[in-house]
């Protein structure tokens, strides 16, 4: 007997930035982030997972129709967190007991339904598939945000992919350099030493949802695919070279991430697009300063993003109002958030300007509309 479960998850785009771990084991952010889920149909990983006790070992995952070496620590902690869970409700299932499914070979499977040469991050929506994908196969009985603690250890990113949304993932003060977000320390990873004593599992490290999709069901994103290419320094080697070396960077994690993080909250709350769309960039420019500060520097915005903000603040300017935001993350693609009312202004200018700008790619660069919602 094959025993079977598929999923999805969406891709999201933080407006509050995730960059620095504060323990690379656990994957503990250094401070909190918030995010922006895509519109699924746009965007999203679709993944099936399987096992039986007549499949072959070890466990295997295939993506996009590529096998995958699963070996790594990312991706046996997911693997080993939902065994365990699934291990634990089959002793206690007596006097009915479950298949020991927990025993089987896995076979996992995942599609995106946007190209890989988009140069999308997809670490994101695959991980929160994979996770869900396998909990529910295994029948556990938990929720979204238990199901992100465990999609954290597979990408950080990925633990805000179990909602749909507004979603903020909590840095948590358990672990390694815990204590209080604003707390002196937080940040540096300079506490962590001091910390090991009561460091922990990182349990309260998990993603909440801030508010629904419908909540502001205006939101849109333009993707502006500037490159396709892989990133030259992944955002794991880069935020660890961050902490590292950068002096913003303690800044930014101990004083400015937190205020952002409740500043951004609000303007959601409110539907403040003014007040949403000015931390929007902020963040994305700070922690691109971050990267810059860090040594040797990460140049991640390359000409064609400095174009796009330009042309971002070129349309704000002209409307006399902010009605597009820009963010960036750890690569040279852009994603502009505007409301509903501005979509033929936004999405038409850049249209117009970015398909003649200097060093735009006409082949492969291109603007794919998605519903924030
Ligand atoms: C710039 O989640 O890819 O996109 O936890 O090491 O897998 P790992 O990092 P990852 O980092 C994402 C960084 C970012 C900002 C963000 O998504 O918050």
């Amino acid at each position: 007997k094959i025993y079977r479960a598929s999923t999805t998850a969406p891709v999201n785009i933080a407006v509050i930035k995730y960059w620095g771990k504060r323990d690379p084991t656990l994957n503990l952010p250094t401070n909190s982030s918030l995010s922006v889920t895509l519109s699924q149909a746009d965007l999203r990983t679709h993944t099936t997972a399987a096992c039986s006790a007549s499949f072959p070992g070890p466990d295997s995952l295939v993506i996009n129709g590529a096998p995958q070496d699963i070996s790594g620590p990312r991706t046996q902690a997911c693997l080993r967190l939902l065994r365990e869970q699934r291990a634990a409700l089959e002793s206690s299932s007596s006097p009915a007991p479950l298949p020991s499914l927990s025993s089987f070979p896995l076979r996992i499977a995942s599609v995106n339904n946007f190209p890989t040469a988009a140069g999308l991050a997809s670490s994101a929506a695959g991980f929160a598939a994979l996770v869900r994908a396998v909990a529910d196969l295994y029948q556990l009985p938990a929720s979204p945000a238990e199901l992100s603690r465990i999609a954290r250890q597979g990408s950080g990113s990925a633990c805000r992919s179990l909602f749909g949304g507004y979603v903020a993932w909590e840095r948590g003060g358990e672990g390694a350099a815990g204590g209080a977000e604003a707390g002196a320390g937080a940040g540096t990873g300079a506490g962590a030493e001091g910390a090991q004593a009561r460091a922990d599992d990182g349990s309260d490290s998990l993603a909440t949802q801030v508010a629904p999709a419908g909540h502001w069901p205006d939101m849109r994103a333009l993707i502006l695919v500037v490159s396709a290419d892989k990133k030259g320094v992944s955002s794991t080697a880069g935020m660890q070279a961050t902490v590292a070396t950068s002096e913003l960077f303690a800044t930014r994690a101990a004083t400015l991430v937190p205020r952002r993080m409740a500043q951004m909250r609000a303007a959601i709350l409110a539907r403040d697009f003014d007040a949403f769309a000015r931390l929007t960039m902020r963040d994305s420019n700070n922690f691109h300063a971050t990267c810059l500060d860090t040594e040797p520097p990460i140049f991640y915005l390359n000409d064609v993003s400095r174009a796009a903000i330009r042309v971002v603040e070129d349309i704000n300017k002209a409307v006399g109002r902010i009605v597009a935001a820009y963010t960036f993350d750890a690569g040279p693609n852009a994603v502009v958030y505007y409301l509903a009312e501005n979509e033929s202004l936004v999405a038409g200018t850049f249209k117009a300007d970015m398909g003649s700008a200097a060093g735009w790619d006409t082949e492969r660069g291109r603007a794919v509309q998605i519903n924030g919602g």
